[in-house]
């Protein structure tokens, strides 16, 4: 196999147990190559986020192997996990942004930890701000935005690094039609500039007329949905 020919996303035999609960994911077989936009659907509950989280290493699996970007999950060191997360650009359910930090500064915050030049920070952090429609507002504080906002910065955030691989949980959530329409969009963009995209959503309408695969959760097992 060329190098080239490897999945940007592995899951092998994949189940995650939460306690002494039921399993939240059960024996997740799933593939996703690089380049690749996949909607990940299913109820409230049937495990989207866990398995979004289990791929940054915010959760480890109970067990079966994890692939992302040729690094194997399951025997990442502590000391690894951040080199593991650089590739990745996540948009959290909850947004998690430091709420009494500006709109740049929470997205600018995501360059700074690279190393990169504070000139380069600035002109990257406004253009991708600008890109979510928010260029007015940047330097309101986080807790001072809507919901809706609030979500674009997240959205900001998560892909300001460029990463070849972008995370997206309810990313429209919050978001009025108008708004989600923009969103799409721009994960459209991301998609054809290379990344590969994992978006999950419970959210029938997105993935409807779509030529995408969409992959379903129901009740922690995988199946195709189309
Ligand atoms: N940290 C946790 N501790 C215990 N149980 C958890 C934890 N996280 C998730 N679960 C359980 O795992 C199952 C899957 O949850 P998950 O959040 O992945 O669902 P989801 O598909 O993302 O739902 P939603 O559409 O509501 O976001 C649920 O039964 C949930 O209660
Ligand atoms: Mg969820």
């Amino acid at each position: 196999m060329r190098e080239g020919d490897a999945p940007a996303i592995r899951l092998k035999g994949v189940s995650k147990r939460f306690g002494l609960g039921n399993l939240a994911l059960a024996d997740i077989d799933l593939e996703i190559a690089k380049g690749e936009f996949v909607f990940l659907t299913g109820p409230s509950g049937s495990g989207k986020s866990t398995l979004l989280r289990l791929l940054f290493c915010a959760e480890r699996p109970t067990s079966g192997e994890i692939s992302v970007d040729e690094m194997n999950i399951g025997t990442l060191s502590g000391a690894q996990i951040p080199l593991l997360r650089r590739k990745i650009g996540v948009i959290f359910q909850d947004f998690k942004l430091l709420n009494n930090y500006t709109v740049f500064e929470n997205v600018a915050l995501a360059l700074e930890v690279i190393g990169l030049r504070p000139d380069q920070v600035k002109k990257r952090v406004k253009q991708v701000i600008e890109g979510v429609g928010l260029g007015t507002k940047l330097n309101r504080k986080a807790v001072q935005l809507s919901g809706g906002e609030q979500q674009r910065v997240a959205i900001a955030r998560a892909v300001v690094n460029r990463p070849p691989i972008i995370l997206a949980d309810e990313p429209t959530g919050n978001l009025d039609n108008k708004r989600t329409e923009e969103v799409m969009l721009l994960m459209e963009e991301l998609n054809a500039r290379g990344a590969t995209i994992l978006f999950a959503t419970h959210d029938e309408r997105l993935y409807q007329n779509t030529h995408r695969r969409v992959v379903r959760l129901e009740d922690g097992k995988l199946e195709a949905a189309q």
